[in-house]
């Protein structure tokens, strides 16, 4: 496997690979190939082969890909089988939603803590876990040795926390936080999540079709 040298962009596509193999497994096929996956998926078939041959190809001249395998290697690829442990900071609106609904066991991701600096909401239940005061950070991960931060915390704690967490044994982050992590920790892996950017993305591609009706917008490429 490539390491190293695959660009963001095609990392970026990887889920949504997984996403429709999945689906794509559920309802029974078996095999496809990179036409029409391309054409389920808004892509090029040359663009799939390319991705893919980032990773080493797995199709078969006049076969295609099998459904199941790939689905398989690119979860491998994407690190889905690994267990890791993940802790959230802030059980405010956004931190109950993520943990509530999002489906981290199958990202090989289990959720084993929430803390919170509120102390209405210290010792309150989200989705059988005890959230706990953010004062016991330290314990806690001491502890439990968890991998993942997921921060849902305004800005100005993300800034504070970030230093001591990583101190703490994290090696990921996934920040909801408005404050842009930066990859200044040597061995700590960052996501920044903006939802707000996404919306402008949209925005941007109204006012793209509002400009030039009669070409064709394809924002998921
Ligand atoms: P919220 O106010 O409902 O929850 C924030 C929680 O963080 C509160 O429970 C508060 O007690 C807790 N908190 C504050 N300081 C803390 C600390 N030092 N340690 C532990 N917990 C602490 O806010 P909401 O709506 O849940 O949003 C959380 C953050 O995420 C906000 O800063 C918001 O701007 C941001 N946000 C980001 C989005 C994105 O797309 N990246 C989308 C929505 C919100």
């Amino acid at each position: 496997m490539a390491k190293g040298s695959v660009s963001a962009s095609v990392i970026r596509r990887l889920p949504r690979y997984y996403r429709f193999l999945r689906e794509l497994g559920e309802a029974g096929v078996e095999r496809i190939s990179s036409g029409d996956l391309a054409r389920r998926m808004g892509l090029t078939a040359s663009q799939i082969r390319q991705d893919l041959n980032c990773f080493g190809g797995f199709g078969q001249q006049g076969y295609g890909y099998n459904v199941q395998s790939l689905y398989e290697e690119i979860g491998r690829i994407l690190g889905l089988g690994s267990h890791r442990k993940a802790i959230l900071l802030g059980a405010g609106n956004l931190g109950r939603a993520i943990s509530q609904h999002m489906d981290f066991l199958s990202r090989g991701i289990e959720l084993v803590g929430i803390l919170d600096a509120n102390p209405d909401l210290i010792g309150c239940q989200i989705g059988g876990i005890t959230v706990q005061n953010v004062q016991t950070l330290y314990d806690f991960c001491t502890r439990v040795h968890p991998d993942v931060a997921i921060l849902c915390i305004p800005k100005e704690a993300a800034m504070r926390l970030s230093r001591e967490l990583v101190a703490l044994g994290i090696k990921g982050f996934w920040n909801f936080s408005h404050y842009d992590l930066s990859l200044d920790y040597h061995g700590v892996v960052v996501e920044n999540v903006h939802l707000g950017d996404s919306l402008s993305i949209l925005c941007y591609h109204l006012s793209e079709m509002e400009r030039n009706p009669e070409e064709d917008q394809h924002p998921e490429s």
